[in-house]
């Protein structure tokens, strides 16, 4: 079992489809280890995507992600994290494939719905940056 991270971006959340992506979530196979929902300062935004501090799209992405509330998930599933990443779709919902939640629900490159973590290890690291074990352990009772 491999586990990944979605998170529901602010945009996600504000144009109302946190139902319609769980049902994608669920609808497709995977085991919700953990859903919360909480806003993140810049400083957490800035920590959570280090990863992409160099790059031109870093400011503007930090002030998207805490610009609202945003509804982490953990997943585990059966190759999780290429099984996610499939579901989502490409960065930009331009260049998505029919049928994926950025094609459906993302408005632009920037700001694209969800997050998924793009390796094994990301996803474990990523999960544990929302959830703590014990709190998985609870879900998972
Ligand atoms: P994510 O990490 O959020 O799942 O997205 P991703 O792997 O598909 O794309 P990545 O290259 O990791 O970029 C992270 C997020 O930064 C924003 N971005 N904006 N304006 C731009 O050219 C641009 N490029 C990337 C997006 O929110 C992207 O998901
Ligand atoms: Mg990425």
């Amino acid at each position: 079992m491999q586990r990944t991270l979605c998170i529901i971006k602010p945009d996600g959340v504000r144009s109302n489809n946190v139902g319609n992506i769980v049902a994608m979530i669920q609808k497709a196979g995977f085991r919700i280890l953990g859903l919360k929902m909480i806003r993140l300062s810049k400083e957490q935004a800035g920590e959570f995507y280090a990863v992409h501090k160099e790059r031109p799209f870093y400011g503007e992405l930090v002030n998207f992600m805490s610009s609202g509330p945003i509804v982490p998930i953990a997943l585990e599933k059966d190759n999780a994290v290429a099984d996610w990443r499939t579901l989502i779709g490409s960065t930009d919902p331009a260049e998505a494939a029919e049928g994926t939640i950025r094609k459906l629900y993302a408005a632009s490159k920037g700001e694209n719905a969800v997050h998924g973590s793009d390796s094994e290890e990301n996803g474990r690291l990523e999960v544990a940056f929302f959830f703590s074990e014990s709190e998985i352990a609870a879900n998972t009772l």
